[in-house]
């Protein structure tokens, strides 16, 4: 028999021997308890979602919401005996913000996401990915003139997944491209920190940071071009995304921390709080997540070599197939927590007001109601309206720059080496510790410029 609710601790879908492959988990809750309450080592109840009308109906559910302070306070209060956020001195930005002010922080942030700023970033992109190619290229060739084979072996993350997309980050908020490094380490730190004490040492030198950029800036407001990393073009205009989407002129001061500066200095209804927050916002939201879609999108095509051959015949099918590595394994386990804000049901259920909700979209990505033969990875899958940027009112500010890095770093790898491999077990693959990230931390590969 089955039933919509299974109260225990049945399934574990954090457990650790499913962050390798989380899919046959996910076939069972979503069949045998598809809202399901599970009771974490700790204590803390977690109601996980994982077919894909659930996913969607909860991402848009205006009694499922994001501040703790809208719960009343005893409720409120049993969270906060676990929430000891080491970072919580960022924590007011979008992902933790109901309308009105998650509307209003959207209204501010939006343009800076527009298509100018991706076309603008589109030729930084592929210029930086055909660096890094070229240089493991060069690697292979070397190898070949030593007398050994034409090949090389690297990890992809490390050479090619991680300088990108903290790349982007730092071009799209201003940051100098000389303080990539320490960004980097900052991130790692406070995604992956050993213990609190070192994620809260990270936050508060990234904090640091961010507020001498912002004094930089409040000194000469309407001047401020930072040391951008692309220079002019020919005809003059900036070549970073320093033209916004709202019809303000482009030239100077129009990276989003100048815009957000000016908000703030013109009351324009951002607090410095709030600024800082949202910048570490795009720290936390654009970086792992575009390394882990880079990561899984090579790994599936290397685990199904019938596709890998049908993109190198068709390489036009570069935005198809980084559409199917999304829904198929994408880099978000579940999107960020939802308190019930009333009783609310899912089929069978009620979620008592106060409880935990996590939206699986991992989950709802294979739900066979929706997806035809979820398990199989095809690159033309059309269509592929998969949930893994969310949805709804949070759906993914980033998603065309996480959509465009992807493609470049993809497809160049695969134009480049028609001779690629993996160079380890795929089930000997660390993947991510817990389900809200998932990818592999290191993929070994070996590269070879002849089939
Ligand atoms: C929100 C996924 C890349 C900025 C989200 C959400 C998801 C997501 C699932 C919704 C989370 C929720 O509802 O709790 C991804 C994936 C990416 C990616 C899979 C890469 C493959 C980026 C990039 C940026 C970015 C590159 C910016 C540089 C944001 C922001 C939000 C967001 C600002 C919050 C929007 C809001 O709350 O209104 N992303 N993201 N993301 N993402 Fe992304």
């Amino acid at each position: 028999m089955t039933s919509a609710t299974t109260v225990g601790r049945v399934f574990d879908p954090a457990g650790p021997e499913h962050r390798p492959d989380p899919h046959p988990l996910f076939h069972r809750m979503r069949e045998q308890a598809p809202v399901h309450r599970h009771v974490s080592p700790s204590g803390r109840a977690f109601w996980y979602l994982t077919r894909y009308a659930d996913v969607q109906r909860a991402l848009l559910h205006p009694d499922l919401g994001r501040e703790l302070d809208r719960l009343p306070p005893e409720l409120a209060a049993v969270h906060r005996r676990w929430d000891r956020d080491p970072l919580a001195m960022v924590r007011r930005n979008m992902f933790n913000l109901d309308p009105p002010d998650h509307t209003r922080l959207r209204r501010l942030m939006a343009p800076a996401f527009g298509p100018r700023t991706v076309a603008a970033l589109e030729r930084r992109v592929h210029q930086v990915v055909g660096e890094l190619a070229g240089g493991l290229a060069a690697g292979a060739e070397t190898g070949a003139e030593t007398g050994g084979e034409a090949e090389v072996e690297v990890d992809l993350i490390e050479a090619l997944a991680l300088p990108l997309p903290i790349m982007v980050v730092a071009e799209l908020v201003g940051f100098p491209a000389a303080d990539l490094p320490r960004l980097r380490r900052w991130s790692d730190a406070m995604l992956r920190g050993r213990d609190a004490a070192q994620v809260r040492r990270a936050g508060l030198e990234f904090v640091a940071y961010v507020n001498e950029r912002i004094d930089e800036r409040r000194a000469r407001p309407d001047t401020y071009t930072g040391e951008r990393q692309a220079g002019p073009d020919a005809d003059g205009r900036r070549a970073g995304p320093g033209t916004d989407d709202d019809g303000r002129p482009g030239g100077a001061g129009e990276d989003l921390l100048s815009r957000l500066v000016r908000a703030e200095r013109d009351g324009a209804g951002i607090s410095h709080e709030e600024l800082v927050s949202s910048v570490f916002q795009l720290l936390l939201a654009g970086d792992e997540t575009t390394v882990n879609l880079i990561g899984n999108g090579v790994l599936e095509l290397l685990r199904h070599p019938d596709q890998l051959d049908r993109l190198r015949a068709r390489p036009e099918m570069i935005g198809s197939m980084v559409e199917e590595a999304m829904r198929f394994n994408g880099p978000v386990g579940h999107s960020r927590p939802l308190y019930a804000l009333a009783d609310v049901r899912f089929g069978d259920a009620v979620i008592p007001r106060g409880d935990i909700v996590l939206p699986v979209l991992l989950a709802a990505n294979r739900d066979p109601a929706v997806f035809p033969r979820p398990d199989v990875f095809d690159i033309g899958r059309d269509p592929n309206r998969h949930l893994g940027f969310g949805h709804g009112i949070h759906f993914c500010l980033g998603a065309a720059l996480a959509r465009l890095q992807a493609r470049a770093a993809i497809g160049a790898l695969v134009r480049r080496f028609p001779g690629m491999a993996l160079a380890a077990d795929p089930a000997g693959l660390e993947w991510t510790p817990d389900l809200f990230l998932h990818g592999v931390r290191r993929l070994p590969l070996l590269l070879r410029q002849r089939p």
